[in-house]
């Protein structure tokens, strides 16, 4: 027979197991809040990926470009989609590439907010856990890089995704040496992260969801779509009705649009070294721009619209999209 300690023992054991399971299971991203500093709560946004190559091949025409219109629009943070430091992220964190790359090119007033970067492919090429390291914030205070996290500004919510470990290519054909510290076993570090993006993605309750990688999802552009990318987090974001997938890694600035109109893929990808040329073909009705040059992206976002603008490095405006949404979940274009 059992008694009332034997009981009490069970409960117990209960109540462990489901906080281990649980913890297990919700290994929660890290959240960070940024509410607006304007009155009326709407949010400017400068998005740039594919950058640090020491001010060259236009990276500080494109950085003197996003100062001017982040002045303009009075910008509430930055985006970086990866790809920090060329060819093969930092060395460690007193790697002067840090300062000539980053610090001594951004260097308008309008550049001195936060920073929020993931790590592209090239990064794993380096040593990530410099690029990861809090003593990088204490040398520049604008920096922040983490794997995967979350952006809570109220009205909207960007989610960091870090991509790179998706790519199997990188596991297989022994092209560079990667850092994989803190990734392997590659399958459950993929698994966990999907489940953590669902599970974010399901709990926010934002009227914007935007999902910000490195990989492409869909490109017509050199490196092309990210079958990975397409096949594990793709439904992922349709079934969470994801507004936005924002990427770097094709070198250029491009606006695909799914067949329903709903979700928006676009690449910010000409921080620098641009790939003249290099476009394959694409359905026009989805293919809504197309630059192979440099230049930068912005994001204007408000309880019911969003506008994204593309920039060149003269800082011409040289594609505008917008839609709006009146009620949660509905979308009006
Ligand atoms: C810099 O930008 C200009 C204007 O788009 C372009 O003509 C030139 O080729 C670019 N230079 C490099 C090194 O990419």
């Amino acid at each position: 027979m059992k008694t009332m300690k034997d009981y009490k023992c069970t409960i117990i054991h209960l109540v462990v197991y489901t906080l281990v399971v649980f913890e297990k299971v919700a290994a929660e991203l890290q959240r960070i809040d940024h509410g607006p500093s304007k009155p009326d709560g709407s949010l400017d946004i400068l998005v740039v990926g594919d950058w640090g190559r020491r001010g060259m091949y236009n990276q500080s025409k494109v950085a003197f470009q996003m100062g001017k219109v982040g002045e303009e629009l009075d910008v509430d943070f930055i985006i970086a989609t990866g790809d920090n430091f060329y060819d093969h992220g930092l060395i460690d964190e007193e790697d002067p590439m840090f300062f000539e790359s980053f610090t001594e090119v951004y260097t308008s007033n309008s550049l001195q907010k936060q920073w929020y970067l993931v790590l592209g492919n090239h990064d794993y090429e380096g040593n990530v856990l410099a690029q990861l390291s809090p003593v990088l914030k204490e040398r520049d205070s604008k920096w922040l890089c983490l794997r995967s996290f979350i952006v809570n500004s109220g009205i909207v919510e960007f989610f960091f995704v870090d991509t790179t470990p998706f790519q199997e290519k990188y596991f297989i054909e022994g092209k560079h040496n990667y850092d994989w510290r803190g990734v392997l076993p590659r399958e459950e570090y993929v698994s966990n992260l999907l489940k953590d993006v669902d599970m974010a993605l399901e709990e926010s309750s934002a009227q914007w969801k935007i999902v910000i990688g490195h990989h492409t999802i869909f490109s017509a552009s050199q490196h092309g779509n990210t079958q990975e990318l397409v096949d594990q987090l793709l439904p992922i974001l349709e079934a969470k009705e994801v507004d936005l997938y924002i990427n770097g890694h094709d070198h250029c600035l491009q606006h695909i649009s799914s067949q329903d109109g709903r979700l928006q893929f676009l690449t910010s990808g000409g921080g620098s070294k641009a790939w003249k040329g290099d476009t394959n073909p694409w359905n026009p009705n989805e293919m809504k721009f197309y630059y192979d040059g440099q230049g930068f992206m912005t994001l204007h976002v408000t309880k019911n619209k969003i506008g994204v603008a593309f920039y060149d490095v003269f800082g011409v405006i040289i594609h505008k999209w917008s839609t709006t949404k009146y009620t949660h979940g509905v979308l009006e274009q």
